[in-house]
């Protein structure tokens, strides 16, 4: 996906072949603008406030934030899109495009859909009630091949136990889990977001959830770097890595991803932690209700007073209702990682 002419290297981006809540609303980057300000106003209003998209797609998050905010924070915000992908042509250019976030962020640091696209193992149950690493060829087939071991074996244990029953899976999220925690340990002071599909320890799905998608169609996840290939994130897990997997702040680390994380990535040793408090896990839906978007219907009266301000605002009204579905968007997992600042979503 992210090799030379990959997936996502291609010039139309994410966006060509799916939707997430960035493309499916301005009112998706107004809400995370005033959640933005709100973490500004948390800091003591800094001389320099970051907003960090990572995973970026083609910067149509940050390029949003950027429009949406207020004069007098805008002229202290300084954006970043986070991407492995090139820079595309005539972005904004306030914005700087990095592969890597920047060693020390004050300010907001935000993933939309990124940690779904971290690679996991896929571990599946045996005859025997094994759990065994599953394998790939480059065409999509699969077989079953070494016991899973070691930290992924303590992480399945932890996060995702495989009952001994043949045919079940599990996504092996550590990967994820130190991706999180790499980019949380950037934030010198502010706060940490993650938004994907997810599931917990009471929700985790037997048979997983690694699919591919092309065009806008769910499809075979074959690994050709034809189709985005996905699974749902594991997303209490990821919470709770920043204080027990998170390396000391300061250190240089490159982070996991499909470019560069060998499968032993995993094995890398817990380090000293800071301290942090507990991360916030809600649905996007409570989120953006939160950030002051309901889905609410104007009133009626509305129409023949301003009728063109009634179809604006009906039409804010749908999108809000897409972005707080449920069985959609609105089923999204926050995760809310505070950073020397109280929960500005609470
Ligand atoms: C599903 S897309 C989401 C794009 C955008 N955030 C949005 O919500 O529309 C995931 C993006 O994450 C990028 N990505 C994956 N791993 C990354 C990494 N380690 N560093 C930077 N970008 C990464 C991919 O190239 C892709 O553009």
């Amino acid at each position: 996906m992210y090799g030379p002419g990959g997936f996502y290297r291609r010039p139309e981006g994410p966006a060509g072949h799916f939707r997430t809540s960035v493309h499916a609303s301005p009112l998706f980057a107004r809400a995370v603008a005033r959640l933005l300000c709100r973490v500004d106003e948390a800091l003591g209003r800094p001389a320099v406030l970051d907003f960090v998209d990572m995973g970026a797609g083609r910067g149509e998050l940050v390029t949003g934030v950027l429009d949406a905010l207020p004069a007098d924070v805008a002229a202290r915000a300084r954006g970043y899109a986070v991407e492995l992908a090139d820079r595309p042509p005539g972005l904004d250019a306030r914005i700087t495009w990095l592969a890597e976030p920047p060693a020390a962020v004050t300010g907001l640091l935000f993933a939309n859909e990124w940690l779904d696209n971290v690679p996991v193992d896929v571990a599946e149950v045996d005859s025997a009630g094994v759990p065994r690493l599953v394998l790939v060829a480059q065409d999509g087939t699969e077989r079953l091949g070494e016991p899973v071991t070691g930290a992924e074996a303590d992480w399945l244990a932890r996060w995702w136990p495989l009952p001994a029953e043949e045919g079940l899976r599990a996504e092996i999220g550590l990967p994820r889990d130190l991706a999180w925690a790499s980019v949380v340990d950037r934030v010198v002071r502010g706060l940490a977001v993650a938004v994907d599909y997810a599931h917990t320890t009471a929700t985790r799905p037997p048979f997983g959830t690694l699919t591919g998608f092309r065009e806008g169609r769910e499809t075979a996840p074959v690994p050709d770097g034809s189709c985005d290939i996905t699974a749902h994130v594991a997303l209490d897990a990821c919470a709770a890595a920043p204080g027990a997997t998170r390396p000391a702040h300061g250190t240089a680390r490159t982070l996991p991803n499909t470019a560069r994380t060998p499968h032993g990535a995993a094995q890398e040793p817990p380090t000293t932690a800071r301290a942090l408090p507990p991360a916030g896990l809600l649905a996007q839906r409570a989120a953006l209700h939160a950030l002051g978007i309901t889905g609410a219907r104007p009133p009626l009266a509305l129409a023949s007073t301003d009728p063109s301000a009634y179809v604006r605002a009906l039409a804010n009204a749908g999108e809000a209702a897409e972005l707080t579905a449920s069985g959609g968007l609105g089923d999204f997992g926050w995760l809310v990682q505070p950073v020397g600042i109280r929960d500005p979503l609470t």
